[in-house]
């Protein structure tokens, strides 16, 4: 009776000689991970009405990516967010059991898949968060919970240090809000000190109402889902601590809130950002390239191997690719066909995105080195091409997420992309490493460093 195709299933009540009480039968079509996925999800949504405590899946001789993506679509089904509710039920799943042929041939896969649920769930129920129960603050908190975990580290700058620094584009957004701004950084070491990080900066924006520039009421309640770029960088380092790859990666999140206020930054403000340029802020509410900005000039003391930014950057992204694909914008081939490549392998996906320079034309400004916004054509590119103003021949990948980091409508919620890719990217790189023999590592490649401004004092007042 069960009709073709993956994810077609039946249940089956008290079969005689069978102890569960419950059976289905699921399809796997061809047995990939997206296939196996399906199936999954469509045998959970048979069985989630009986509140199931345990479950058993046959999956006879699955592969070990199939079995990975098995954990993670269970993992997703059985997450429930309860942090704010006075009554919340959690899921009454508490244990899967999955019988394979060779358990010892999908071993790996296995705790990589657990290891991104995991990963998935902590940036999925930071996302979820309100705006006033996921401060920067408690951002940070987080983070130093994550560092007690072996080989990871964190250090949480403050408004004060920020300051001292000259992140003069950060300051401003975060002079509107009344909560101090945190810029987390965080540090997995799982390969010898001298070789260089994969850098990642997720933007940590914990409500974005626009500004001065306020955005329109109807649902900007979604708006505390702008540090999802962050929370992706806190699940991402869940999942190294629990796999503890070879391999060394930096965190930075830069988070504050975008509010409107008597001191809060205006259109046509002007700012010097900590590489020295100075931006014209001309709509407060492109406020993720300029927190960013100043964390990717950060990021170039780590010399890093790859420096990749995370971000709910622009409703354009939406727009072009929907909730399927990021947007995958990089001056650098390799390391795009890798984030390509991986979020294939992580049912995570992206797609690649023009850089030219003639999309950073609308970007020009009469009064400082650049504007902020380009105009409404293209706005996913052209926030690109200002974030890549900063990172100067270093290889750099920019991920916009803004459309696929959560969900609206009727299951509102965050998603916890692109946690399964960014593991899966790192998980592959610290696997080519390995194979690169010692002093043979792509190192960094210098920048060059823009001339700083002389018409502002580098450091922001407050
Ligand atoms: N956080 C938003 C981007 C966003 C919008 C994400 C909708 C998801 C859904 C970002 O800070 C923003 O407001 N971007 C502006 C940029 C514009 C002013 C150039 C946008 O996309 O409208
Ligand atoms: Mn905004
Ligand atoms: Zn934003």
């Amino acid at each position: 009776d069960l009709a073709a195709g993956a994810g077609q299933c039946r249940a089956a009540h008290r079969l005689p000689g069978i102890k569960p009480r419950r059976v289905v039968l699921a399809r796997c079509g061809d047995g990939s991970p997206a296939q196996a996925r399906k199936a999954v999800q469509a045998a959970w949504g048979l069985l989630k009405s009986g509140q199931p405590k345990t479950l058993l899946v046959l999956a006879g001789g699955a592969s070990g990516a199939a079995v990975a993506a098995a954990v993670q679509a269970l993992a997703d089904a059985a997450y429930v967010y309860t942090a704010t509710k006075s009554q919340a039920k959690p899921c009454s799943l508490h244990k899967v059991t999955l019988a394979v042929a060779d358990a010892g041939a999908v071993r790996s896969a296995f705790d990589r898949g657990v290891a991104v649920a995991h990963g998935v769930e902590l940036a999925k129920e930071w996302a979820n968060r309100p705006g006033n129960h996921a401060t920067p603050s408690l951002l940070a908190e987080a983070a130093r919970r994550l560092a007690k975990q072996p080989r990871v580290s964190v250090e949480v700058l403050g408004p004060k240090d920020v300051a001292k620094l000259g992140m003069g584009a950060f300051l401003a957004v975060a002079q509107g809000s009344e909560e101090p701004l945190r810029f987390i950084v965080l540090k997995y070491q799982g390969a010898s000190k001298s070789s260089a990080p994969v850098v990642l900066v997720g933007k940590g924006i914990t409500f974005d109402t626009g500004g001065i520039s306020i955005k329109p009421a109807p649902e900007m309640d979604e708006m505390k889902f702008d540090m999802g770029g962050a929370a992706s960088v806190l699940g991402t380092f869940a999942a190294l601590a629990e796999l503890q790859p070879a391999i060394n990666v930096i965190g930075l999140v830069p988070s504050c809130e975008n509010m409107p206020d008597g001191r809060a930054v205006k259109p046509g403000d002007v700012v010097t950002s900590m590489s020295g340029q100075t931006i014209e802020v001309l709509n407060t509410d492109a406020e993720g390239r300029l927190i960013l900005c100043d964390a990717l000039t950060y990021a170039e003391r780590f010399k890093p191997r790859a420096l990749i930014d995370i971000a709910t950057l622009t409703g354009a992204c939406v727009i072009a690719l929907g909730a399927v694909r990021s947007g995958l914008f990089s001056n650098h081939e390799d390391l795009a066909a890798a984030l390509l490549d991986a979020g294939q392998a992580a049912l995570d996906p992206t797609w690649r995105m023009p850089l030219d320079d003639d999309y950073a034309e609308g970007l020009k400004s009469n009064f400082a080195d650049m504007g902020n916004v380009g105009g409404r054509p293209a706005g996913a590119v052209t926030a690109a091409k200002f974030l890549q103003k900063f990172v100067g021949e270093h290889r750099w990948a920019h991920l916009d997420i803004a459309g696929v980091a959560w969900k609206g409508g009727a299951a509102k919620g965050a998603t916890g992309r692109p946690v399964p890719l960014l593991v899966q990217y790192l998980l592959d790189e610290a696997g080519r490493q390995a194979l690169v023999p010692a002093g043979q590592e792509r190192g960094s490649k210098t920048v060059r460093a823009p001339k700083r401004a002389k018409a502002e004092p580098r450091t922001a007042k407050r």
